[in-house]
């Protein structure tokens, strides 16, 4: 393998024969309370504990310990809303008093070490004030995505079962102002589970209606109203979040992340990977509600001292496609970090980039994309344009934090278009084949990561060990299977080629068209139906959908669709994006009833056809080959 300077491949050695070692090594970028005695806790496999006994304070470690290090006067956090025209910087310090504040609200209002707090929020600074605030008390947060709807909330409420849900009055879209207030008030009607209260931040777009448990953020806030909340402190080994993720069922995965691990393996991210250290800006153009936001929009940034960028706007359209530019040129951000579908919106926006002309972004040092596979011609614009190294990088909800990339603080590794580039240190990664064999580079197979994984991966789903033992340990003893297939080429460099499952990716949202179908099957006209996830030139893939109707049904097929749309809208939320469904006279099966959707897939993208030999009836296939293809 090629290395550089060589720090890579030292580091990635030293990884995998001692993880004991060099995660004791990394933790003391982290401040303890207790600090790590046993470092990994192989008692109890195929489940494994980083850091069994050490305590520590992850909010400590991400505010106030800066400021006692002197940066309570750099910018912690910079707040820039071009949807509503609001730009705002929060200091070290000035972060750590709201959440003091908002902590000491919490404790108020009953929530202690150990309970759990929804937070369904838009792109506000609140919402981090909340996250942190959760993580200074030791409560459990649980953020949601606001783009989805109340029957999506309402799943994880009922699951994480949150003893205080924060939410707003509104998230604004650029063509609208989408009111959260009733979408949570229907998401409670439809839960079991019940908060004890409500807090809502009230923005100028739209007022809330309050009920008799919902509270006002700025009651909550009023100066001197509670105390400030001091850190609690916690085992390394308790939840910091749960933050739910499609998986191939309708039913959401609760990931549960540690406290400790999860600290030390962002701490060295940000400097090994990411090459983002004390004062730096990171502007990560992602949402709160997505492991990216979690990770790099709040903790990371955070937990290295730097200035995060949170930005609520899109990358096209507010106004245009130089919002990125300007936001570079603005706060002399060092390290941008999105998904290549942003690039692909801007890119088809603005082809030549000309919006760039005029603007400084001298500072940028790094382009970093993840989330979806980044095509080459997306990875070549980008890189032509900036000027600068443009690093993908593969990981997941469940790994927190990448598991391949080109480390950028580690070496100087060569950038293969098409490949998130190496194995981080900690992650021995393999293409198995089906028998669990290790396969030879250049075959496709099953991408898997060996056991234990490093810090900061998964810990568990939230109180069903045996579901994540099924779901991710279970296919090959001693391996993490990641779901998506792909292989390993001469360099040891990665190349993941998309899921194995029937999870996609739109537009860089993980989704499962397996809760897309449970939407149409619920429609009373609807007899089967499936939902395949396609190619898409902008949001890498879309959602399709082809229903089987009830005999007898006479609704023109024209209005039907309209109704499926809108339903999947109301029920999962409009980032669903699924627009097309077909009204078709038979699904192809095998002769056990299972539905051909890779088959389908392969169609509908132009790609190589395998057709089972199990198939029961050939022709059904090939009268909806036109359609697949359309
Ligand atoms: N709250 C409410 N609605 C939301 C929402 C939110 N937080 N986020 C998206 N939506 C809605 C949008 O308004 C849109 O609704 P519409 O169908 O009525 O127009 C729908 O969900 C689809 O949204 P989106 O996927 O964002 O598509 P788009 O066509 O509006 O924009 C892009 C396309 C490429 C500009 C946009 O997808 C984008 O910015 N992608 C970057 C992805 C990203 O950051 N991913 C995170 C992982 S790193
Ligand atoms: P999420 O859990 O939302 O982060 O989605 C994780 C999934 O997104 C992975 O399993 C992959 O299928 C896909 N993914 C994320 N990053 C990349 C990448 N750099 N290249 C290819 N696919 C990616």
């Amino acid at each position: 393998m090629s290395s550089g300077q060589g720090g890579y491949a030292d580091a990635y050695r030293r990884s995998l024969e001692d993880p004991a070692a060099f995660w004791a090594d990394a933790a003391k970028g982290v401040s303890w309370i207790r600090k790590p005695k046993q470092i990994l806790d192989e008692s109890n496999p195929p489940i494994y504990r980083w850091y069994p006994g050490a305590r520590l304070n992850v909010c400590y470690n991400a505010l106030d310990r800066h400021i006692i290090e002197g940066r309570a006067d750099q910018d912690a956090l910079i707040y820039d809303s071009p949807v509503t025209g609001t730009k705002r910087r929060y200091t070290y310090a000035e972060l750590l008093d709201l959440t003091a504040r908002f902590a000491g609200g919490l404790e108020a209002l009953g929530v202690t070490k150990g309970d759990t707090v929804l937070i369904y929020m838009p792109m506000v600074p609140e919402a981090v004030i909340a996250m942190l605030a959760c993580a200074r008390i030791g409560a459990v947060h649980s953020v949601v995505f606001g783009g989805f709807a109340p029957a999506e909330l309402a799943v994880r409420i009922d699951d994480a079962r949150p003893k205080v849900i924060v939410s707003a009055s509104c998230g604004v879209e650029p063509t609208r102002v989408v009111e959260y207030k009733p979408l949570l008030d229907e998401a409670l009607r439809r839960a079991e589970h019940q908060p004890e209260t409500n807090v809502i931040l009230q923005r100028q777009q739209a007022q809330a209606e309050m009920g008799p448990k919902d509270v006002e953020w700025r009651t909550l806030m009023t100066p001197n109203a509670v105390p400030p909340a001091g850190c609690v402190t916690v085992e390394a080994t308790d939840p910091l979040y749960i933050l739910y993720t499609s998986g191939t069922t309708g039913r959401p995965k609760g990931i549960v992340r540690d406290s400790g691990g999860y600290a030390v393996a962002l701490t060295w991210s940000m400097k090994a990977i990411y090459g983002v250290g004390p004062g730096d800006v990171m502007f990560t153009a992602s949402d709160v509600g997505w492991v990216v936001g979690h990770s790099y929009i709040v903790y990371g940034p955070l937990l290295a001292g730097a200035t995060t960028v949170l930005y609520e706007g899109k990358p096209v359209g507010t106004p245009d496609a130089g919002a990125f530019w300007r936001v570079v040129e603005e706060y002399g951000v060092n390290a941008v970090f999105t998904a290549p579908t942003a690039f692909r919106a801007i890119r088809r926006a603005d082809p030549n980039a000309e919006l760039l002309a005029g603007k400084n972004i001298q500072s940028l040092k790094t382009l970093f994309l993840a989330g979806e596979r980044l095509d080459p011609d997306t990875y070549a614009w980008a890189t032509e344009k900036l000027g600068v190294p443009v690093v993908d990088n593969w990981w997941q909800t469940e790994t927190g934090w990448p598991i391949c990339a080109n480390p950028r603080g580690l070496d100087d590794l060569p950038l293969k278009p098409g490949s998130p580039s190496v194995p981080i240190p900690g992650y021995d990664v393999q293409v198995l084949g089906p028998d669990g064999q290790a396969l030879e580079a250049g075959q496709e197979g099953a991408i898997c990561i060996r056991l234990p994984m490093p810090p900061g991966t998964l810990a568990t789903l939230w109180q069903d060990d045996d579901r994540y033992v099924s779901s991710y340990l279970s296919a090959f003893e001693g391996w993490y299977l990641s779901g998506d297939g792909g292989y390993k080429d001469e360099d040891g460099y990665v190349f993941v080629m998309g899921r194995t499952d029937d999870v996609i990716n739109v537009a860089g949202h993980r989704l499962s068209t397996g809760s897309m179908e449970a939407v149409l099957a619920a429609h009373p006209a609807v007899a089967e139906c499936a939902v395949i996830g396609v190619h898409d030139a902008l949001k890498g893939q879309q959602p399709r959908g082809f229903v089987v109707l009830k005999s007898g049904v006479d609704t023109p097929p024209a209005q039907l669709q309209d109704e499926l749309v809108e339903l999947v809208r109301a029920e999962i939320g409009a980032v669903a994006s699924l627009r097309r469904i077909d009204v078709v006279n038979a699904l192809p099966k095998t002769r056990s009833g299972k539905i051909l959707r890779k088959t389908m897939r392969q169609i509908a993208d132009g790609a190589e056809v395998m057709v089972p030999s199990t198939i029961e009836d050939a022709s059904v296939l090939e009268a909806l080959s036109p359609i697949l293809k359309w």
